[in-house]
């Protein structure tokens, strides 16, 4: 049982889908199996009339860099919100587009306030505002993308955000919200296979893509968006992962999005509760939980690493700490297809591993 935080076990049907045969990225059906992924992926977050979703064959670091190449020129301000590993990834990446940027840090498990945003974002004036929404780290979720929003929009600077570990799981509105741009990929919240990312731009963002200066063709989100015009890809596509995406996108629509992040929210608050009453200790404090990856130190006495291995051996991965929190937590994830019966599991295993020292 694979509860790692992505990538996640496919549904049968998923995997069903992937084994047909390829067609030609410069075919009728492939228009037609692009639009269905464009649109589910865009009702998946209500991105909102005007937006585009350009699909991206690469990970969820692609996605997250061409966001970045694509709308920030070098030179722009931008305010780089870091409370992880993937905060830290996300402002190299940004420096080394060239932008000036500003840092506010959180410690581990804890996301920046609104305040300091707010102060920061007065004094720096940034164009933009870049933050992850999940850190899959740590397991913490920033709790008010719309204040945020808010902020951003009183002084005409825009949100950027890395939602990887959130798409799919987590609620996120886009146009309600006012996010300018969503990167992500395919192998977590969404339940299906690793290999493919993408980028919602928001109607504003769209025209942007254009305007900036010199990117990699890979990067560029702007080539994207014009052959999106004619229902193609500018380059080869992984098209069979694609089958997969589009089949898990249906299972979505099919569970709805509402229900999938209540279901999620229910599996999370379940193991949150039960790990607490045998020592575990969530890191991130209430306020900043996320319901996707659940993060934990063991109970006094219990090593992380060896409650992992145990784990392991009895058929459930489960994943280490990142970074300085190596060896002193396990993160679980809890996406794509997990359910309360898969939590039930997983407790009953770190009981019989035991409680640590009494
Ligand atoms: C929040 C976040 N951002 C970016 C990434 C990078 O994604 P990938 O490994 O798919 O390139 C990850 C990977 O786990 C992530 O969790």
């Amino acid at each position: 049982m694979m509860l790692v935080p992505g990538p996640v076990e496919l549904h049968p049907r998923v995997l069903k889908a992937m084994s047909e045969q390829v067609i030609s990225h410069r075919s009728e059906r492939f228009s037609a199996l692009l639009s269905e992924i464009t649109e589910g992926l865009n009702w998946a977050v209500d991105g909102g009339e005007g937006s585009r979703v350009a699909l991206l064959t690469g990970s969820g670091t692609l996605a997250v860099e061409s966001m970045i190449y694509s709308i920030i020129n070098p030179g722009d301000k931008v305010l780089s919100l870091e409370f992880g590993e993937f905060g830290r990834r996300m402002r190299e990446s940004l420096e080394i587009r060239g932008a000036v940027v500003h840092t506010i840090k959180a410690a581990p498990g804890k996301t920046p306030t609104l305040d300091e945003i707010e102060r920061t974002a007065e004094d720096f004036k940034p164009k933009y505002i870049a933050t992850v929404h999940v850190e899959t780290g740590t397991g913490a979720i920033v709790k008010n993308l719309e204040g945020i929003s808010k902020i951003a929009e009183s002084i005409g600077s825009h949100v950027l955000l890395d939602a990887v570990s959130s798409f799919g799981g987590e609620e996120l509105r886009m146009e309600k919200w006012g996010i300018y741009a969503v990167a992500s990929c395919s192998q977590k919240g969404l339940g299906a296979p690793p290999g493919l990312s993408f980028v919602i731009l928001s109607r504003d963002a769209v025209k942007r893509t254009c305007e900036t200066e010199k990117k990699p063709s890979y990067l560029d989100l702007c080539k994207s968006m014009k052959f999106l015009e004619r229902r193609e890809t500018p380059f080869t596509p992984a098209v069979n992962l694609m089958y997969g995406l589009a089949e898990a996108l249906k299972l979505l629509r099919e569970e709805g999005k509402e229900r999938r992040w209540e279901r999620i929210r229910r599996a999370s608050d379940l193991l949150y509760r039960k790990a607490e009453s045998l020592g575990y200790t969530p890191l991130p404090p209430e306020e900043s939980r996320a319901h996707t990856i659940v993060a934990l130190y063991p109970p006094r006495g219990l090593d992380a690493a060896k409650v992992i291995e145990e784990l392991r051996k009895r058929g459930i991965y489960v994943a280490a700490g990142m970074g300085e929190l190596k060896g002193k937590i396990l993160r679980i994830g809890i996406m794509g297809y997990v359910e309360e019966h898969h939590i039930e599991k997983l407790v009953g295993e770190l009981e019989s591993i035991g409680r640590g020292a009494p």
